[in-house]
């Protein structure tokens, strides 16, 4: 597929593992690989250095970490998380990272940005609950999320080699869908925000 658009798409690509080997890194690393020509994916790799939300550390003025996370978010055309799950629910490093980025909620970089989710684990569900808790989250601050495909890698471990490239074919197809999905679906709004011009 390619994009028809006059410019590229910048796609922020954010994960909710702090891991070094993380598989769901991992799969942002294999859709930068899959991503059709004309969209870009750029990691954001600070999430570890924003600190645990507090509205008296707000009030004081958002700390650096967290202004360079939502100028990214507010610089890219869309977000591609890719969550693993932790107790059924979205990892606190990217629970606290949305919190953030959520404020203040009228305005928020959130709003109305669009988004597609991904993940992986090693059990059978592949994520299938902390995507659904992630969709809830961005009901909130109203984040357009791609609704499908859906891509929820099970068994994780079986489908990277031992240097963290995603092998598994299907996966890599799946991946590549929801890229074409995502393109089509920023320029959807695009239209429809000249159309509202
Ligand atoms: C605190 C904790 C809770 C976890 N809970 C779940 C879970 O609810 N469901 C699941 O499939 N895997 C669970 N796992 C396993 C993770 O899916 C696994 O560690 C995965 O590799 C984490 O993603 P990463 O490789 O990107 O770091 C949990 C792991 C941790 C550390």
């Amino acid at each position: 597929m390619t994009i028809s658009t006059n410019s590229s798409l910048h796609v922020l690509g954010i994960v909710g593992s702090l891991r070094v080997k993380s598989y769901n890194r991992g799969l942002l690393r294999a859709a930068i690989e899959l991503a059709p020509p004309g969209l870009d994916i750029q990691i954001f790799d600070r999430l570890g250095e924003i600190p645990l939300y507090s509205q008296d550390i707000e009030e004081e003025g958002d700390p650096e970490p967290v202004t360079a996370f939502k100028e990214a978010i507010r610089q890219a055309d869309a977000l591609l998380v890719a969550t693993p799950e932790y107790n059924y629910n979205i990892p606190g490093v990217l629970k606290n990272a949305i919190d953030w980025a959520s404020r203040p909620p009228e305005g928020s970089v959130l709003n109305e940005k669009p988004a597609a989710i991904l993940g992986a684990s090693p059990g059978g569900t592949g994520t299938a609950r902390s995507q659904l808790a992630l969709r809830q989250a961005f009901l909130f601050t109203r984040t357009l999320v791609l609704p499908s495909p859906e891509v929820m890698v099970a068994r994780v471990h079986e489908k990277f080699d031992e240097n963290g490239v995603l092998q598994h074919e299907v996966t890599r197809r799946r991946i590549q869908d929801l890229l074409n999905s995502l393109a089509v679906w920023i320029q959807k709004f695009r239209m429809n925000l000249r159309a509202a011009a």
